[in-house]
This record gives structure tokens, C-alpha cells and sequence, in this order.
């Protein structure tokens, strides 16, 4: 066996996968085969939750049956609410999800994993039951109570209402579901990977969610759109743009929401929401912020195009969910909402073929050492 480490596993292939295909070269990502930004044109979220699920696109009466089966789960039990309502309201909103997945499991019948993994109920719960959990948390934190789902909505219309008690016009619901779609899964990433080793181990969905949920929290994965608004309101002024970034880069620094570790090209899912983001400031109002971030793009352009440095999927989904009226720690939240097909989409193909994940390690710790008893230690 090799004694070579690689740091992070970067770049070693631990699975076969049909999910999702990156190809950072070209800029290229697809779902079961279809390419992003014709999924982010003409389907919505809960159809391509299907077609990762289940490695096709439904018809017309699977998509009615499915929808079906997912939205009476937006609808939690009472128990459920108000337990989510005695959680610390100053925690992470990120927090307050996988402890109230944890919870939502322990109403569940314990399954074997082989046999959850198949059972689509479980799916549909999970998909419907975690926006609501994400809107009741924010609700009772903000000093509001909760609000009830409305089946008359979709995923992520009922999302909006459920968080603000307003109803979204259909740009609004529509910028947010194309969101949706984008970060719905992007093949072997920190939170998937983790879903995978989790649900290795046979464990359930639930606590297999709370694991990539816990995982997505870190500010490595999850927290990019949140540090971009965070730097356009540090900027503050369209005017210092510029010398903000000739300094930053005088200073080889990193600039949030510009690049991508794996795309050397355009993020095809920034490409994807580009188009729109102009469309919702128009409708909806411009602001600073907006003209900071149009600006930081055109310097940005300018001073790091020749070197394949764009600005990514996090420059305009932060921008996109600033102006939807959301707080910025909901941003991960959102995110997995999104991210929850891609998990369970691995944890299906895993249960398929499973062996429980046991990597090696190079041990350079010491050998022979003596134990020394308590009272002899200085
Ligand atoms: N700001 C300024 N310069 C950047 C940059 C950024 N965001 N991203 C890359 N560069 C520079 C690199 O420093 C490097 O410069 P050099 O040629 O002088 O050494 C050059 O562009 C090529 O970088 P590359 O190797 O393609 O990228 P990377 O692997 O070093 O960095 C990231 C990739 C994602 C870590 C980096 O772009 C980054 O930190 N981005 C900001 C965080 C972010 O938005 N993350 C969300 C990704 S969806």
C-alpha cells in the first residue's frame, strides 16, 4: 500500500457515480446527462429533484404524483413546530436544521438503510419537511409565528411565503427555484462526500442528512455568498471599487465570489443566473449593492479575465437572495434545501453497491512510549 497522502483527497476518485458530471475545463455541468443551463431555463426544482433521484426526467403524472407525495410533508406536525420554537434563537439557522432533522427522524419508523434508500416516502419527506423547517426557525427567532404552507404554491414560492408571510410575484419564485436548480448537486463535494461516508455506515437519512448538513455549515463549502455581501457592503461606494481591488490584489488576496477551484472558464451556473439578476433589480428596485457588484464584475473582468477568474454561482446567488428580503445566514440554509436531492441522490446510489468507507492513514506518532502513573507526572 502507498504511503503517499493526499491532503483532502483532492482529485482521488473514491466512487463511480451517473449523478452529476463537472468538467471544469470547458465549463460544463449536467444532471443525469442534461446541461445546466437548460435545466435552469426550462424545469423547476422539483422536477430536477426527480430526474437526480430517479435518472430521468418524469412524465406528466409521475411529476402530479410526485408533487403530490412531497408538499402534504411542507406541513409538519405541531410537535415538531414547536419544538423548533424552543430551540436557542441565537443559533445558526444552520444549527436549528440538523437539529430539527435529528428530531423529525426520531418520529420515524426505523428502517434498514437498503430498504429507506428505496423507499421514495422518504425522499418526499425530507424535500418537503426542510423548508419548513428552515421558514419556522427564522419565524420564531424573529419574533414571529410560524406560517402554514401553502399547497397552492410552488417549492420555492411556498418557501418565500413561509419565511416572510408575503406572497412572491413570479419573478421572485422564479430567480429563487432557478437557485434551487443550480446548487442542486455538483458531484463529489465536501457535503456529499459526507452523506456518502454517513450513510456507508447504514445509519438513516435523517441523521445522513444532519451530517452533509453539518458538513455544508463551514465557511470552506457553505458560506461563500455570504462573505461576497459581506464584502460589497464592506466597499461601500461605487467609486472604490476599483482601488479596493487593485489593493486586494496588490495584496494576493482572495476576492469573494470570483473563480472556482474546479471551473477555469465561466461558472455555467453564474452564466445561468446573470441573465436574470438584472431582470429582478429592474422589477424590483436597483440598490447600492447592485451598482457595487456590477461594478466589481466590470473591474474584475478587466484586471483577472486573462487569467480565467470570473465571477461565480456565489457573486449572483448572494446578490439574488439580498434582494428577496432574505438575512444572509439563511444563505446555507438555502443552499441545502437545494443541496438535499444531490444527497440523497448519492445516498441511493451508495445503498446500491455499498462498502463503508475506511481510507488509511500515514501513522508518524511516537512508538513504545511508557505509561506513567497520575501521581508521578510533573
Ligand atoms: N481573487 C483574486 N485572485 C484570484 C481569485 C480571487 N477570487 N481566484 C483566483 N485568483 C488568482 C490566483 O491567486 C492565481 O493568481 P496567480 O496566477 O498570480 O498565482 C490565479 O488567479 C489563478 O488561480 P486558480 O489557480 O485558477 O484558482 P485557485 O485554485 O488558486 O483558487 C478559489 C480557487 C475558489 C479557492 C479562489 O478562486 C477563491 O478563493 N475564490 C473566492 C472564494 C469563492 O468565491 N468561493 C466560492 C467558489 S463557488
Amino acid at each position: 500500500m502507498s504511503n503517499k497522502v493526499v491532503p483532502g483527497l483532492a482529485g482521488v476518485p473514491v466512487t463511480q457515480s451517473t449523478i452529476s458530471f463537472v468538467d471544469g475545463q470547458k465549463g460544463t455541468l449536467e444532471y443525469r446527462g442534461i446541461r445546466i443551463e437548460e435545466l435552469a431555463e426550462q424545469s423547476h426544482f422539483i422536477e430536477s429533484a426527480y430526474l437526480l433521484l430517479y435518472d430521468s426526467l418524469p412524465n406528466a403524472t409521475q411529476l402530479k404524483a410526485w408533487q403530490q407525495k412531497i408538499w402534504p410533508y411542507r406541513h409538519l406536525h405541531p410537535e415538531l413546530i414547536e419544538l423548533i420554537g424552543r430551540l436557542p434563537k441565537d443559533g445558526h439557522p444552520m444549527q436549528a436544521l440538523a437539529a430539527s432533522i435529528c428530531a423529525l427522524g426520531m418520529s420515524k419508523p426505523d428502517q434498514a438503510a437498503v430498504d429507506a434508500a428505496k423507499d421514495d416516502e422518504v425522499t418526499a419527506c425530507l424535500l418537503g419537511a426542510i423548508p419548513t423547517m428552515v421558514a419556522a426557525f427564522h419565524r420564531y427567532r424573529t419574533g414571529n409565528q410560524p406560517v402554514e404552507a401553502d399547497d397552492t404554491l410552488d417549492y420555492a414560492g411556498n418557501f418565500l411565503w413561509m419565511l416572510t408571510g408575503k406572497k412572491p410575484d413570479a419573478l421572485q419564485s422564479r430567480i429563487l427555484d432557478i437557485t434551487l436548480i443550480l446548487h442542486a448537486d455538483h458531484g463529489l463535494n465536501a457535503s456529499t462526500f459526507a452523506s456518502r461516508v454517513a450513510g456507508s455506515t447504514l445509519t438513516d437519512p435523517y441523521m445522513l442528512l444532519a451530517a452533509a448538513v453539518s458538513t455544508l455549515k463551514g465557511p470552506l463549502h457553505g458560506g461563500a455568498n455570504e462573505a461576497v455581501l459581506k464584502q460589497l457592503r464592506d466597499i461601500g461606494k461605487v467609486e472604490k471599487v476599483k482601488s479596493w481591488m487593485e489593493k486586494k490584489l496588490a495584496a494576493k488576496e482572495k476576492v469573494m465570489g470570483l473563480g472556482h477551484r474546479v471551473y477555469k472558464v465561466k461558472d455555467p451556473r453564474a452564466k445561468a443566473l446573470e441573465k436574470l439578476v438584472p431582470q429582478l433589480f429592474e422589477q424590483h428596485g436597483h440598490n447600492q449593492l447592485y451598482a457595487i457588484a456590477k461594478e466589481l464584475e466590470r473591474v474584475a473582468n478587466d484586471l483577472l479575465g486573462s487569467k480565467g477568474i470570473y465571477p461565480n454561482v456565489d457573486f449572483f446567488s448572494g446578490l439574488v437572495y439580498d434582494k428577496l428580503g432574505i438575512p444572509t445566514d439563511l444563505f446555507t440554509p438555502i443552499f441545502a434545501m437545494a443541496r438535499t436531492p444531490g444527497w440523497l441522490a448519492h445516498w441511493r446510489e451508495q445503498m446500491q453497491d455499498n462498502r463503508i468507507y475506511r481510507p488509511a492513514q500515514v501513522y508518524v506518532g511516537k512508538h513504545d512510549a511508557s505509561y506513567v502513573p497520575l501521581t508521578d507526572r510533573s
